[in-house]
Formats: structure tokens, C-alpha cells, sequence
């Protein structure tokens, strides 16, 4: 043994100082580009959140983007999953930030960390931890001396981190570029003379933390030097005004693949062509860094996605949510990877100029050091251009770029799809028809005795929850002081959701939107003659991730009455409220083995319909390593546990204008899963059907031969 250990220690010891020698290599820029070592990069980078995949999907990831011709993994921090309590910090796992970068630079690809600390991203509060909002006086993202406290609190903790690790460029690791804040622009106006004074402090605190490498702020055209400003959207070829410096490259940080999506939403489909189209338009137009926001959205587990997010994130991206190709995007992005590559030399090293060649056509050239690239752009949407371009006539696709990395021959257009188109298949593993196999427990309905926490006044609700929890009861009891017939219990909500229930019994349920977060519902009711309980569980689907003063938004319900036909009313908005935090399955933790016991759990009961139902069963691993997926449409609304790992909210019910759920699959990653009996709970927030329940392994076919088609089992 003791020589295979020399053996190791040895090479370990050569990694390490091999990597210290080729250390030190600060990155700047200029109007071109970044420079690193000394020379000009282009550069194409790809978005993959470390906690919206596994540590153990990592590393496939990272090697499927670099097959793609990413140079770059771009990422945000995620404030609110690292630093849970003030000064208690988390990087385990998922959160392994460390780990991720040193996978990033273990396959010799480079990192741009963009550590806001507000990152907006779909996540749940824009990544603030909630207890900001607790911090007296605190204003966020404005000139304000609570919130800049914590603010450079915790980005110092990031950069010291990674600094710690050796993992800046300008210390011989992969990070070649940082961020701060976050599409600032957006909200800058709202804080008036004290936004453009945060930008400037923003800039000087990030740039003062010396990490030898830039910095940039996205969206944010009066991003201080040295700061660089950048372009977030589709089209920056045709939107980004330029950088506010002629010595400052062009860069554009999230070219969005997709969009992400809400739930009662459709997918955003982006082909691959236009993709190519406006990549291909930024280069031709100066830029050398595009970052394809994402690259692999992945999964927004447990409670992390924002205000109506739905769990799958960007799964239109070039790998999918479960990693896997989606061609042919991959594909053809990877061609125009190499084709841009190969132009380096002029790009980087020439003159641009640029002409007409007809009257929607334009030709980039860049010529120098005795090269010359040119990208010739039809911007006819409908009919292909015949162009002359130097002593070549060229035919040029509608609404395309034709790259010629020597001037004279085209070898690539970005509206010709070479590149096989594949499909998702999903295969049916084991559906949970056996009643028999299951066991359910019903959540008790809190009334109005049965709570703790009692206010005269309708009580926000994320000032209440402090976030642990999607879910509070609102309750009350009332009699009614004479006869009301046909009572209806009108209720005003801010957000999200409302069950209601009536001496226990489930009546009725209203939610809004990602576009409009407040509802309301007349909910036609029966009442006793003596004392009634009224609960009405308000239920968020995620905190808002945007906008200004975001921490004075509201949520919960804000007017709640009884409407009788005799024409009068009981108002109950300042009425004595009694209120429970979280379900009492999620206080007790039931999700989790060790307290499974801590409440009955019985036979399912087909008879009855039924709200909130907590149900167990379990389950052996389908064999292989396909990736795993639940298929959960035939169930309502809810959250779903495997092996005490949350997979995050599940909303089926929820239709989209097409009259579909906007997501019925929902991903189990591999290393969630052991070979037999892994516990699956799931809590229904309805009355949905557990016993269909499925369990699914994901791949992929390609059309080459007709008969792979025909054995498909089920296509999405
Ligand atoms: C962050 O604040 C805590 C006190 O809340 C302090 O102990 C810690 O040193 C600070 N860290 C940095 C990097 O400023
Ligand atoms: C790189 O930058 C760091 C921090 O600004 C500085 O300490 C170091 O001397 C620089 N190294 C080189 C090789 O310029
Ligand atoms: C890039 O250039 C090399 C050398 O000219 C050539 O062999 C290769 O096919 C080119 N690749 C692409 C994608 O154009
Ligand atoms: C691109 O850079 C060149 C200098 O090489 C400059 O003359 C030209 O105006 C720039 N074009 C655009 C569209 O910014
Ligand atoms: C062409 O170049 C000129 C001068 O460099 C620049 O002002 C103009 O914006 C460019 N036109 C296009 C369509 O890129
Ligand atoms: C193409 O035409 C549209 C208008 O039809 C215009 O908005 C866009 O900027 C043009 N793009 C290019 C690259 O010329
Ligand atoms: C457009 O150009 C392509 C490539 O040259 C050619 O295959 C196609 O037939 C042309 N389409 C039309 C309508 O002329
Ligand atoms: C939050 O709750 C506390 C009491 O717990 C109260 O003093 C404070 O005013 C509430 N803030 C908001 C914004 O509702
Ligand atoms: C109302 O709730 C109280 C406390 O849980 C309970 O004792 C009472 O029976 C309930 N009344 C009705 C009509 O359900
Ligand atoms: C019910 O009685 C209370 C006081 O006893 C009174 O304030 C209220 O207006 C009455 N409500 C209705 C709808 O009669
Ligand atoms: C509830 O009380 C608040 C403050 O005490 C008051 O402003 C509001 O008008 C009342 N609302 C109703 C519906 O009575
Ligand atoms: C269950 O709910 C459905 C629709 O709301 C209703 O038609 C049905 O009668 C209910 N069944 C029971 C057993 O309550």
C-alpha cells in the first residue's frame, strides 16, 4: 500500500505545483477584448447553476459544454442557500461552490462568478436571504448603510473564499471574470439620487476587494470604470448600445436560450438558428464574449424558485433539465463555435469595417496580420439574397449569416441546420397503482382555538412565515348575530394562493399569477347557526425576485368578509385573526425517515374527496443511469420529498392557455436515489390522484432510422 501512497502524494504535490507556475495571469482588456496572459480572448461561455443540478452531474456538464465549444462556466452565487442564518454559512453539496470551480478548472475551462449578491435568476427572493428584511432600517440595493453592510458582508466572504482556494486567474486559477449587482438599470430610477450613488459605491467596494481579475455589471450603462458594462437579452447584435469606453470590450452576458417559465405558462422555444443568427450578429458586430444564459438550467429544487417559477428551469436550454442534448441546438451552436473560432486572427487581431451589399444585406469584414474573416448577414426575413462579396457571388438564406473565415469561402451559415434533430423520450418505469403500497396522513385544519399566534389585523405573510414555509393558516370563528342565507366568503388576497375551509370542510381555492401575484374569490358557503371556523390556508409559490424596495412587498390576505343576501355584511379585516406557521407535517419534518412515526398514517381512503393529504409509499430505482423523473399529472398542487430530498413544487392544476400543465415531469436526479426502497412523500395540497402516479427514466432518440421511431414508447 504504502508506495501507491507515495506514488499519489507525489503526483498530487507535481499537480499543484504545476498549476502555481502557470499562475499569475491577471486578466484585463481592452476596446477588443479580455486579455489573459497577455493575449486577446474570444471567448463563448455557458450558464450552469451549481444548486439547479447535483456535485454528481457536474462534472458531465461541464465536459458536455466544453464538447460544445464553451471556454467559460458562468454562474451566480446564491446568497440566500450560503448564508441561511446571519453569519452561519452553508457550502455543502449542492452549494459545494469550491467544488464546482475546481471541476471548472479541473477540465481546463475558465469561470466567470457573478455574485450580485442580488442575482434576481428565477430564485427564490432574488437570492437574498430573508432575514435581511429584518435588519432595522434596512433599505436593499440603495445607498443604505444596513444593506451595504451585509451586502459587502457577504461579497467579501465570496471573494476571500475563492481567493483562499486559488482560484482568481491572477492566482493560476480558472475565475477570469466577476459581477456585481445585477441588471441595476431596471430599478436604478426608483432610488433617485441615492441609486447612482449605490452604483459607484457598488463598483468601488467590488474593485477594491483586488482580485486581479475585471469586473462587470450587467444592463448598467453607467457602470464605473473600471467596471465593464454588458448586454443581457436576444438580440444585443441589434440592442446593446456598446460599452461606455472605447477601452472596454463588448460583452454580452446572458444570451437567453430560453425563458424561463411560470406556471400557467408555455414553453419560450428559441431555435437554434436564431440563436446562431444573433451570436453570429454580436461577433460580426465587435463582440468577444457571449454567455448563453443557460446553457443547463436545471432544476429549482425544494422551496428555490421565485414568485410562480416553475421547478424545471430553462429546460430548452442546449442541454436540457436532465443533461442531456437538445439538439439540434448543441450541435449547431457547437459548429458556430468552431467556425468563430477559427476567425480569431482577424477578429481579434484586425480592422473591422463594415458596408452594404443589397438593401437588407450587410458584410463585416475584418482583415489584419494577412487574414481577413468576413460575416455577411441577410436581414430578409422571407427570401434568400444573392450577394456579392469581393470576386464571389454568394446565396445567402433568409434572415442568416454566412461566415467566411477567409473572405472567400462561406462554411458555415447560421439558418443551415446540419445537425440531427433528437427528441425526449420518456419511458414508463412503475406507476403507484397499488393502493396497498401507500399510506396517507391528513393534515389537521387548524381553527381559530387551535392557534398560538393571535393579532387584531390581517398579518402579512412573509413578515408572519419568516419563509420557512409556503403555507399559513389565517382562521377565525364567528357567529352570525341573525339569520344570513346564501352566504358567500369573499376573500382578497396579495398572493399567491387561498384554500378555504368551512368548519373544516374544504370549499374552494383561488390563486393568481407570475403577471398578476393578487386574486380574489366569492366562495358561496353554508354556515351553522352557532359558532363557525373559518381557516383559509394562504399559500406562496415563491418569493418575488425583482423590482425595487422588495422588501416592503406584500403578500397573504389583505380583506376577508361574508356577504349574506339579507344585504349585510361581516367584515372580518380587523377582526381577531388567529394564525399557524407551516403545515404541522412540515413542522414535525415527516418527510424525513427518523419521524415518520410522529404522526398515524392509514390506509388511502378512496372514498372521500380530500385536501391537504400527506402520502408514502416506496420505491426501488429503475435500473440503468438514465435520469429519473416522476410523472405527476395526475395530481394537483404540492411538494414532493425522495429520500428527504425535496424535488421542489409540483402544480398541475395550474393550466396553461393550451389547457396543459406547464409541467407534469419532475426530475429525481440519480444520486437522490439508492438501488431499493427509497421513501417518496408527497403532500397534496387538493385532491389529486397519488395512485398514477409514475416513475420514469429520460433519454433521448435520434431520427436517423425510421424504425427507432417506431418503438418510442411516448414522446414529448
Ligand atoms: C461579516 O460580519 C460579521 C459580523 O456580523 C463579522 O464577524 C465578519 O468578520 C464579517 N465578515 C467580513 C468578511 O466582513
Ligand atoms: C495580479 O493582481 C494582484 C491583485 O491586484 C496583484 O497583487 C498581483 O501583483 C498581480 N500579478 C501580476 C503578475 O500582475
Ligand atoms: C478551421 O480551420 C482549420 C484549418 O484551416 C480547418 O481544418 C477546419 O476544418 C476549420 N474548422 C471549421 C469548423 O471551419
Ligand atoms: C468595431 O470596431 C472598429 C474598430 O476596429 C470600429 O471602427 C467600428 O466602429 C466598430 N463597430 C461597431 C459596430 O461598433
Ligand atoms: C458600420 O460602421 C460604422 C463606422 O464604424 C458604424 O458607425 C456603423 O454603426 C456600422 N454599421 C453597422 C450596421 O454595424
Ligand atoms: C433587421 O430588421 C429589423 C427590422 O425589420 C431590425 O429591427 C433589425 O435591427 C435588423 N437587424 C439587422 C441585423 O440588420
Ligand atoms: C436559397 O438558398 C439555398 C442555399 O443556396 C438553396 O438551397 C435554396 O434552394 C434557395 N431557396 C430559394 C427559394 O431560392
Ligand atoms: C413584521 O412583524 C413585526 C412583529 O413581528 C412587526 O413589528 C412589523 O411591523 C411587521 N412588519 C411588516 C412590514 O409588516
Ligand atoms: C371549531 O373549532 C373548535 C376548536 O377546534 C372546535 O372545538 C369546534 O367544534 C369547532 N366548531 C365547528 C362547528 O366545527
Ligand atoms: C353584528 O353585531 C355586532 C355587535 O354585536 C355589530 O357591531 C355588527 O354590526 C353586527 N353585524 C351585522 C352584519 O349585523
Ligand atoms: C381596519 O383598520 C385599519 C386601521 O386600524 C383601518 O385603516 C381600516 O380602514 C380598517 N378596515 C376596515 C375594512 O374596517
Ligand atoms: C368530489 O369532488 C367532485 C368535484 O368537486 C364532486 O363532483 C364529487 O361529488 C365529490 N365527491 C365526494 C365523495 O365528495
Amino acid at each position: 500500500m504504502k508506495p501507491v501512497w507515495w506514488w499519489w502524494i507525489c503526483i498530487v504535490v507535481a499537480a499543484q505545483a504545476s498549476t502555481a507556475k502557470a499562475g499569475e495571469n491577471n486578466v484585463t482588456y481592452d476596446g477588443r477584448s479580455l486579455i489573459i496572459n497577455g493575449e486577446r480572448k474570444l471567448l463563448f461561455s455557458g450558464s450552469i447553476h451549481y444548486p439547479r443540478s447535483t456535485p454528481q452531474m457536474w462534472p458531465s456538464l461541464i465536459a458536455k459544454a466544453k464538447e460544445g465549444g464553451v471556454d467559460v462556466i458562468q454562474t451566480y452565487v446564491f446568497w440566500n442557500v450560503h448564508e441561511p442564518q446571519p453569519g452561519q454559512y452553508d457550502f455543502s453539496g449542492r452549494y459545494d461552490l469550491v467544488r464546482f470551480i475546481k471541476e471548472i478548472q479541473a477540465q481546463g475551462l475558465y469561470a466567470c462568478l457573478r455574485i450580485g449578491p442580488f442575482i434576481e435568476s428565477e430564485w427564490n427572493y432574488g437570492g437574498f436571504p430573508f432575514w435581511l428584511h429584518d435588519v432595522p432600517g434596512i433599505v436593499y440595493r440603495t445607498d443604505n448603510e444596513p444593506f451595504k453592510f451585509y451586502m459587502q458582508n457577504f461579497t467579501t466572504k465570496i471573494v476571500n473564499m475563492m481567493k483562499s482556494e486559488g482560484l482568481y486567474a491572477s492566482q493560476g486559477g480558472p475565475i477570469i471574470l466577476s459581477q456585481i449587482e445585477n441588471e441595476y438599470q431596471n430599478v436604478e430610477a426608483a432610488f433617485h439620487e441615492k441609486g447612482a450613488a449605490y452604483v459607484k459605491w457598488a463598483a468601488k467596494m467590488a474593485v477594491d476587494l483586488g482580485t486581479g481579475v475585471p469586473w462587470v455589471m450587467c444592463k448598467q450603462t453607467d457602470a464605473p470604470d473600471p467596471v465593464i458594462n454588458t448586454c443581457n437579452g436576444m438580440r444585443c447584435g441589434e440592442t446593446f448600445g456598446g460599452p461606455n469606453s472605447p477601452n472596454k470590450p463588448s460583452i454580452w452576458t446572458e444570451d437567453w436560450t430560453s425563458f424561463y417559465q411560470a406556471y400557467g405558462g408555455e414553453p419560450y422555444i428559441r431555435s437554434a438558428e436564431d440563436i446562431a443568427f444573433h451570436a453570429a450578429l454580436f461577433i460580426a458586430k465587435n463582440g468577444s464574449y457571449i454567455n448563453y444564459y443557460m446553457y443547463h438550467g436545471g432544476t429549482n429544487f425544494g422551496r428555490t424558485s421565485s414568485a410562480y417559477v416553475i421547478t424545471s428551469y430553462y429546460d430548452q436550454a442546449p442541454l436540457d433539465e436532465y443533461g442531456l442534448l437538445r439538439q439540434p441546438k448543441w450541435g449547431h451552436l457547437k459548429e458556430l463555435h468552431a467556425v468563430i473560432k477559427n476567425c480569431s486572427t482577424p477578429l481579434l487581431q484586425g480592422v473591422q469595417s463594415n458596408f452594404s451589399i443589397g438593401p437588407l444585406q450587410q458584410a463585416y469584414a475584418f482583415e489584419g496580420r494577412g487574414t481577413c474573416a468576413a460575416f455577411l448577414v441577410n436581414n430578409d426575413s422571407r427570401r434568400n439574397a444573392t450577394v456579392q462579396f469581393r470576386d464571389n457571388s454568394l446565396e445567402l438564406l433568409p434572415r442568416s449569416i454566412g461566415i467566411l473565415p477567409d473572405c472567400q469561402n462561406m462554411v458555415f451559415n447560421t439558418a443551415k441546420v446540419s445537425t440531427m434533430t433528437n427528441k425526449r423520450v420518456t419511458t414508463v418505469d412503475k406507476v403507484f397503482d397499488a393502493v396497498d403500497s401507500w399510506k396517507e396522513f391528513k393534515e389537521d385544519i387548524p381553527s381559530f382555538l387551535d392557534t398560538s399566534l393571535q393579532s387584531n389585523s390581517l398579518l402579512e405573510q412573509m413578515n408572519t412565515t419568516k419563509d420557512v414555509s409556503d403555507y399559513l393558516w389565517y382562521t377565525f370563528s364567528f357567529q352570525p348575530n341573525s339569520s344570513c342565507s346564501e352566504p358567500v366568503l369573499h376573500i382578497e388576497s396579495l398572493g399567491h394562493v387561498a384554500h378555504s375551509y368551512i368548519n373544516s370542510i374544504f370549499v374552494e381555492t383561488g390563486h393568481g399569477s407570475h403577471d398578476t401575484k393578487g386574486f380574489s374569490m366569492d366562495v358561496p358557503i353554508s354556515l351553522n347557526d352557532g359558532l363557525n371556523n373559518v381557516s383559509i390556508l394562504s399559500v406562496m409559490v415563491g418569493l418575488q425576485d425583482s423590482g425595487a424596495y422588495l422588501e416592503s412587498k406584500y403578500a397573504g390576505l389583505n380583506k376577508v368578509n361574508i356577504q349574506c343576501s339579507e344585504s349585510s355584511t361581516y367584515d372580518f379585516t380587523n377582526y381577531t385573526w388567529g394564525y399557524q406557521v407551516a403545515l404541522k407535517g412540515e413542522t414535525l419534518e415527516i418527510y424525513k425517515e427518523e419521524n415518520l412515526e410522529k404522526v398515524e398514517w392509514s390506509e388511502i381512503d378512496e372514498s372521500t374527496n380530500k385536501s391537504l393529504t400527506w402520502y408514502k409509499t416506496t420505491f426501488d430505482a429503475p435500473v440503468g443511469d438514465d435520469p429519473v423523473a416522476l410523472n405527476m399529472s395526475s395530481m394537483q398542487k404540492g411538494q414532493v420529498w425522495v429520500n428527504e430530498q425535496s424535488i421542489g413544487r409540483y402544480w398541475v392544476s395550474f393550466h396553461t392557455p393550451k389547457g396543459n400543465p406547464s409541467q407534469t415531469l419532475y426530475h429525481v436526479p440519480r444520486s437522490f436515489l439508492k438501488p431499493t426502497g427509497n421513501l417518496l412523500i408527497v403532500l397534496e395540497e387538493l385532491n389529486g390522484d397519488p395512485l398514477q402516479i409514475s416513475l420514469n427514466t429520460i433519454s433521448v432518440a435520434n431520427f436517423s432510422s425510421p424504425n427507432s421511431y417506431n418503438q418510442l414508447p411516448q414522446l414529448i
